[in-house]
């Protein structure tokens, strides 16, 4: 979410003038973007702050600004801390860069923070800028989270949920092809809760899915991140129905033990995950699954720990985005008794990370010998006339084959055999076409 946060700022710059530059001594503006879903956020903004204040003492027109969930959460008190700032503004504002931006440059210091009142939907205007896509585009649908997760920070510093018109998602998906890209990722922090709220011209999640399938010369279409309580039959169906929709979910679990969901203010039990998936997979039998985990949630006992390992096992994700948990100023959890010690989080970190990478291993088999399709998004010159090429497969497996020079551009689609699963990716070659 973030990157195609900074993608757009930086779209909307480019309009009013400015350009990405490599060399921070010739900069005219500074803008830090921050995530703040997870600790440490805040120290790394000081201390990149700190570095970076002789940029000012030698110029001092050089604007600073801090945009992102950590600007929305600790407001003026990083304009207090860090006095080089000239503006913060928040994740729900980002369409607003340019005047804040300008304001700032004035030398007024400019706060542009959202009060998160629900509108019926948001818009983000199309840009006639430049724009180099890439292979593979995120496309924003829906903003804000309404769930309120014990642990998490999300709602607090992106507001509610919040649906974008499916016309404008569907002209922006028009251009991006257009302009060369070759897969569409869905972005929002609850995707399938799209156009639960409030669309003039209401559009369920599924149907939106079907419409974008209909976009001519899209090749691959992703979204991400679903909630499990919004996962419908009819989304699951889709995965059967629409060709193009990539095979793989990624839906969070977080914990595999009751009490600790229902701490967790999750909405569902580990069994009704479970059959949610078993659900999927009677439509996809071979849809291939990731999901995020948190381990140390206050209080969380080894047994209870143990749980998640066990549905880990039982689901054999292909991927886990494994953290620690860590509280988060104003959430609910950050007032529950914190019982479990620095460094059983860490040992509990490494058991979740070691299991990972052992399931990873060993569903990537399923892969060797086959020819997958490989949507190329970058490429490396190697030694002779070899090239290096990057991409994905349908099921979100990280490819890396070689080719000779030319034979592939990024954009396209290759078929490429499958040698061997080397950590968390698959190495092979061009199949011959
Ligand atoms: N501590 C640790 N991990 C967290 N996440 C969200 N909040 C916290 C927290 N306070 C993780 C969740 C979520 C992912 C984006 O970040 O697993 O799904
Ligand atoms: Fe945070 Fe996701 Fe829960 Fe929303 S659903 S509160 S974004 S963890």
């Amino acid at each position: 979410m973030n990157v195609a946060d900074s993608d757009r700022m930086e779209l909307l710059l480019s309009q009013s003038g400015y350009a990405r530059t490599q060399d921070k001594e010739r900069a005219d503006l500074v803008l830090v973007n921050t995530c703040s879903i997870r600790d440490k956020a805040e120290q790394k903004v000081y201390s990149l702050f700190g570095g970076l204040r002789p940029l000012k003492a030698n110029n001092p027109e050089v604007v600073f600004g801090l945009a992102g969930c950590l600007a929305q959460q600790e407001k003026n008190k990083l304009l207090k801390r860090i006095p080089e700032l000239d503006f913060i503004i928040g994740p729900d504002c980002i369409e607003e860069i340019v005047p804040t931006v300008r304001q700032a440059a004035e030398k007024n210091k400019a706060v542009t923070l959202a009060e998160f009142d629900r509108e019926n939907t948001y818009s983000i205007p199309l840009i006639d800028g430049p724009r180099n896509p890439g292979a593979s585009a995120f496309v924003n649908i829906i903003k804000g989270c309404d769930k309120f997760c014990s642990f998490c920070v999300v709602p607090f510093t992106r507001g509610r949920e919040k649906s974008r018109a499916a016309d404008e998602i569907l002209e922006e998906i028009r251009q991006l092809v257009a302009m060369g890209a070759r897969e569409i990722i869905l972005l929002g922090q609850n995707v399938n809760a799209y156009g639960k709220h409030g669309l003039q011209k209401p559009v369920a999640f599924h149907e939106l899915l079907y419409r974008v399938a209909e976009i001519p010369g899209l090749m691959r279409l992703r979204f991400t991140t679903s909630y499990p309580r919004d996962v419908t039959p009819e989304m699951a169906r889709a995965y059967r129905d629409i060709d193009l929709l990539a095979n793989h979910l990624h839906l969070p679990v977080q914990s595999g033990n009751d009490r600790v969901l229902d701490l967790m203010r999750r909405g569902h039990t580990a069994d009704e995950y479970c059959r949610l998936i078993d659900h999927l997979r009677s439509e996809v039998p071979d849809i291939e699954l990731s999901t995020d985990i948190i381990v140390g949630f206050p209080d969380e006992s080894d047994s209870e720990f143990a749980d998640t390992l066990k549905l880990m096992e039982k689901i054999r994700f292909s991927n886990s985005f494994m953290f620690s948990y860590s509280a988060r100023p104003g959430t609910p959890a950050a007032s529950f008794p914190d019982t479990v010690s620095g460094p059983v989080k860490k040992e509990r970190l490494q058991r979740t990370i070691q299991l990972q990478d052992r399931l990873t291993r060993e569903n990537g088999q399923r892969f060797v010998g086959q020819i997958v399709e490989v949507l190329v998004e970058s490429l490396k010159f190697g030694a002779e006339l070899e090239v290096e090429y990057k991409g994905r497969n349908p099921e979100y497996w990280r490819v890396t084959f070689t080719a000779e020079n030319s034979r592939v551009q990024p954009g396209d689609m290759a078929r490429v055999k499958v040698e061997e699963v080397r950590g968390h990716a698959l190495r092979g070659k061009l199949a011959v076409q």
